[in-house]
Protein backbone atom coordinates (compact mmCIF):
# COMPACT_ATOMS: atom_id res chain seq x y z
CA UNK A 1 0.00 0.00 0.00
CA UNK A 2 1.64 3.58 -0.75
CA UNK A 3 -1.17 5.41 0.44
CA UNK A 4 -0.32 7.27 3.82
CA UNK A 5 -1.69 9.35 6.51
CA UNK A 6 -0.69 12.33 7.49
CA UNK A 7 -1.83 14.57 10.41
CA UNK A 8 -1.69 17.93 10.87
CA UNK A 9 -0.60 19.29 14.44
CA UNK A 10 -0.50 21.99 16.55
CA UNK A 11 -2.00 25.41 19.24
CA UNK A 12 -4.72 26.97 18.39
CA UNK A 13 -4.44 29.88 15.54
CA UNK A 14 -1.76 28.37 13.80
CA UNK A 15 -3.25 28.31 10.39
CA UNK A 16 -3.91 24.36 10.37
CA UNK A 17 -6.97 24.23 8.76
CA UNK A 18 -5.34 27.04 5.99
CA UNK A 19 -2.35 24.26 5.15
CA UNK A 20 -4.46 21.05 5.47
CA UNK A 21 -6.31 22.73 2.66
CA UNK A 22 -3.14 23.33 0.68
CA UNK A 23 -1.60 19.96 1.19
CA UNK A 24 -4.80 18.32 -0.14
CA UNK A 25 -4.70 20.80 -3.38
CA UNK A 26 -1.12 19.95 -3.65
CA UNK A 27 -1.59 16.42 -3.70
CA UNK A 28 -4.90 16.86 -5.97
CA UNK A 29 -2.66 18.54 -8.31
CA UNK A 30 -0.25 15.66 -8.73
CA UNK A 31 -3.23 13.37 -9.81
CA UNK A 32 -3.06 11.64 -6.27
CA UNK A 33 -5.56 10.16 -4.45
CA UNK A 34 -6.68 12.15 -1.34
CA UNK A 35 -8.97 12.72 1.63
CA UNK A 36 -9.21 15.60 3.93
CA UNK A 37 -10.78 15.08 7.08
CA UNK A 38 -10.68 16.56 10.73
CA UNK A 39 -10.79 15.74 14.41
CA UNK A 40 -13.00 15.66 16.34
CA UNK A 41 -15.20 15.16 13.62
CA UNK A 42 -14.77 13.27 9.88
CA UNK A 43 -17.71 10.68 10.36
CA UNK A 44 -21.41 11.26 10.85
CA UNK A 45 -20.93 9.95 14.67
CA UNK A 46 -17.88 12.15 15.55
CA UNK A 47 -19.43 15.48 13.84
CA UNK A 48 -21.95 14.79 16.72
CA UNK A 49 -19.73 14.16 19.51
CA UNK A 50 -17.74 17.23 18.26
CA UNK A 51 -20.69 19.20 18.60
CA UNK A 52 -20.85 17.89 22.45
CA UNK A 53 -16.99 18.71 22.78
CA UNK A 54 -16.55 22.48 21.79
CA UNK A 55 -19.67 24.42 22.93
CA UNK A 56 -20.08 25.20 26.25
CA UNK A 57 -18.42 26.35 29.43
CA UNK A 58 -14.77 25.71 29.78
CA UNK A 59 -15.58 23.52 32.57
CA UNK A 60 -18.66 21.40 30.86
CA UNK A 61 -16.75 18.16 30.97
CA UNK A 62 -15.23 16.09 33.57
CA UNK A 63 -11.17 15.48 31.98
CA UNK A 64 -11.70 12.08 31.87
CA UNK A 65 -15.42 11.94 30.31
CA UNK A 66 -13.91 14.58 28.25
CA UNK A 67 -10.62 12.41 26.60
CA UNK A 68 -13.09 9.25 26.59
CA UNK A 69 -15.34 11.24 24.07
CA UNK A 70 -12.68 11.90 21.53
CA UNK A 71 -11.63 8.39 21.32
CA UNK A 72 -15.24 7.75 20.87
CA UNK A 73 -15.62 9.90 18.12
CA UNK A 74 -11.89 8.95 16.66
CA UNK A 75 -12.16 5.24 16.83
CA UNK A 76 -15.38 5.91 14.75
CA UNK A 77 -13.81 8.21 12.72
CA UNK A 78 -11.29 5.45 12.11
CA UNK A 79 -12.99 2.88 11.29
CA UNK A 80 -15.41 4.50 8.84
CA UNK A 81 -13.87 7.07 6.94
CA UNK A 82 -9.91 6.74 7.89
CA UNK A 83 -8.94 2.80 7.40
CA UNK A 84 -11.44 2.45 4.49
CA UNK A 85 -9.76 5.43 2.46
CA UNK A 86 -6.27 3.96 2.84
CA UNK A 87 -7.14 1.16 1.61
CA UNK A 88 -8.49 1.83 -0.94
CA UNK A 89 -5.37 3.72 -1.98
CA UNK A 90 -6.03 7.28 -0.75
CA UNK A 91 -3.90 9.69 0.78
CA UNK A 92 -5.20 11.06 4.04
CA UNK A 93 -4.95 14.17 5.36
CA UNK A 94 -6.32 15.01 8.87
CA UNK A 95 -6.75 18.58 10.94
CA UNK A 96 -5.77 17.04 14.34
CA UNK A 97 -5.25 13.70 15.46
CA UNK A 98 -4.04 11.34 18.70
CA UNK A 99 -1.55 13.84 19.82
CA UNK A 100 -3.87 16.33 20.20
CA UNK A 101 -5.58 14.49 22.74
CA UNK A 102 -1.79 13.19 24.24
CA UNK A 103 -1.40 17.25 24.33
CA UNK A 104 -4.14 19.21 25.59
CA UNK A 105 -5.76 16.60 27.85
CA UNK A 106 -2.78 14.48 29.06
CA UNK A 107 -0.77 17.89 29.34
CA UNK A 108 -2.95 20.55 29.24
CA UNK A 109 -5.60 19.32 31.24
CA UNK A 110 -3.00 16.93 33.50
CA UNK A 111 -4.00 13.76 32.73
CA UNK A 112 -0.61 12.33 32.22
CA UNK A 113 0.37 11.79 28.47
CA UNK A 114 1.27 8.05 30.13
CA UNK A 115 -2.95 8.10 30.74
CA UNK A 116 -3.71 8.97 27.22
CA UNK A 117 -1.35 7.16 25.49
CA UNK A 118 -2.24 3.90 27.13
CA UNK A 119 -5.86 4.88 25.91
CA UNK A 120 -4.73 5.43 22.75
CA UNK A 121 -3.02 1.85 22.35
CA UNK A 122 -6.38 -0.26 24.14
CA UNK A 123 -8.65 2.07 21.21
CA UNK A 124 -5.61 2.37 17.81
CA UNK A 125 -3.46 -0.20 18.63
CA UNK A 126 -0.51 0.29 16.35
CA UNK A 127 -2.48 2.15 14.04
CA UNK A 128 -0.44 5.86 14.04
CA UNK A 129 0.26 8.31 11.46
CA UNK A 130 2.86 8.19 9.13
CA UNK A 131 3.69 11.35 9.29
CA UNK A 132 2.65 14.56 12.02
CA UNK A 133 3.40 18.02 10.71
CA UNK A 134 3.03 20.32 14.07
CA UNK A 135 2.73 23.78 13.04
CA UNK A 136 4.20 25.60 15.91
CA UNK A 137 3.95 29.09 17.34
CA UNK A 138 3.90 31.78 20.15
CA UNK A 139 0.22 31.16 22.07
CA UNK A 140 -0.31 34.45 22.65
CA UNK A 141 -0.19 35.51 18.99
CA UNK A 142 -2.10 32.26 18.20
CA UNK A 143 -4.76 32.97 20.53
CA UNK A 144 -4.85 36.50 18.78
CA UNK A 145 -5.27 34.84 15.56
CA UNK A 146 -7.85 32.82 16.32
CA UNK A 147 -10.00 35.37 18.26
CA UNK A 148 -9.92 37.09 15.18
CA UNK A 149 -11.21 34.11 12.99
CA UNK A 150 -14.26 34.80 15.43
CA UNK A 151 -16.08 31.54 14.77
CA UNK A 152 -17.50 30.29 17.81
CA UNK A 153 -16.28 26.37 19.06
CA UNK A 154 -14.34 28.26 21.08
CA UNK A 155 -14.68 25.98 24.74
CA UNK A 156 -10.56 25.39 24.03
CA UNK A 157 -9.78 28.73 22.80
CA UNK A 158 -11.05 30.10 26.51
CA UNK A 159 -8.94 27.97 28.35
CA UNK A 160 -6.11 30.21 30.15
CA UNK A 161 -2.73 30.99 28.64
CA UNK A 162 -0.83 28.74 30.56
CA UNK A 163 -3.11 25.70 29.43
CA UNK A 164 -1.65 27.01 25.97
CA UNK A 165 1.83 27.38 27.03
CA UNK A 166 1.93 23.57 28.35
CA UNK A 167 -0.20 22.53 24.90
CA UNK A 168 2.63 24.33 22.92
CA UNK A 169 5.74 22.63 25.19
CA UNK A 170 3.66 19.12 24.82
CA UNK A 171 3.73 19.41 21.12
CA UNK A 172 7.33 19.60 21.14
CA UNK A 173 8.20 16.84 23.31
CA UNK A 174 6.20 14.72 21.81
CA UNK A 175 8.17 15.89 18.19
CA UNK A 176 11.70 15.34 20.06
CA UNK A 177 10.39 11.62 21.03
CA UNK A 178 9.34 11.03 17.92
CA UNK A 179 11.42 12.44 15.18
CA UNK A 180 11.07 9.87 12.59
CA UNK A 181 7.20 11.24 12.51
CA UNK A 182 7.15 14.18 13.27
CA UNK A 183 7.73 17.63 11.57
CA UNK A 184 7.71 21.03 13.25
CA UNK A 185 6.87 23.60 11.16
CA UNK A 186 7.49 27.35 12.28
CA UNK A 187 3.92 28.70 11.74
CA UNK A 188 4.70 32.28 12.68
CA UNK A 189 6.12 32.44 8.51
CA UNK A 190 4.04 34.21 5.92
CA UNK A 191 1.60 31.40 4.52
CA UNK A 192 3.68 30.44 1.53
CA UNK A 193 6.60 30.13 3.36
CA UNK A 194 4.95 27.74 5.73
CA UNK A 195 3.11 26.18 2.66
CA UNK A 196 6.74 25.40 1.45
CA UNK A 197 7.92 24.45 4.59
CA UNK A 198 4.91 21.22 4.64
CA UNK A 199 5.55 20.59 0.66
CA UNK A 200 9.73 19.55 1.56
CA UNK A 201 9.10 17.69 4.66
CA UNK A 202 6.27 15.60 2.79
CA UNK A 203 8.11 15.54 -0.30
CA UNK A 204 11.41 14.10 1.83
CA UNK A 205 9.29 11.79 4.22
CA UNK A 206 7.08 10.22 1.70
CA UNK A 207 9.50 10.38 -1.22
CA UNK A 208 6.98 12.63 -3.22
CA UNK A 209 7.79 15.32 -5.82
CA UNK A 210 4.70 18.09 -4.91
CA UNK A 211 4.78 21.50 -5.69
P1 LIG B 1 -10.21 22.21 15.96
O1 LIG B 1 -11.49 22.08 15.24
O2 LIG B 1 -8.98 21.69 15.28
O3 LIG B 1 -10.02 23.75 16.32
P2 LIG B 1 -8.89 24.76 15.89
O4 LIG B 1 -8.99 24.89 14.41
O5 LIG B 1 -9.34 26.00 16.63
O6 LIG B 1 -7.60 24.26 16.37
O7 LIG B 1 -10.32 21.54 17.41
C1 LIG B 1 -11.26 21.98 18.33
C2 LIG B 1 -10.68 22.07 19.70
O8 LIG B 1 -10.61 20.78 20.30
C3 LIG B 1 -9.27 22.65 19.73
O9 LIG B 1 -9.29 23.72 20.65
C4 LIG B 1 -8.42 21.54 20.28
C5 LIG B 1 -9.38 20.64 20.98
N1 LIG B 1 -8.99 19.19 20.96
C6 LIG B 1 -8.64 18.56 22.15
O10 LIG B 1 -8.62 19.19 23.22
N2 LIG B 1 -8.34 17.22 22.13
C7 LIG B 1 -8.39 16.50 20.96
O11 LIG B 1 -8.12 15.28 20.99
C8 LIG B 1 -8.75 17.16 19.74
C9 LIG B 1 -8.82 16.39 18.45
C10 LIG B 1 -9.05 18.52 19.79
Amino acid sequence: MTARFITFEGGEGGGKSTQVALLTEAFAHAGLGVMKTREPGGSAGAEAIRGLLVNGAVDAWDPVAETLLFYAARMDHVTRLIRPALEAGQFVICDRFTDSTVVYQGVGKKLGEGYVQSLQRLTLGSFMPDLTIILDMDPAEGLRRADRRGEGENRFESMDVDFHHAVRAGFLRLAKDEPARCVVVDAAQPIDAVRGAILAAVNERLGLALS
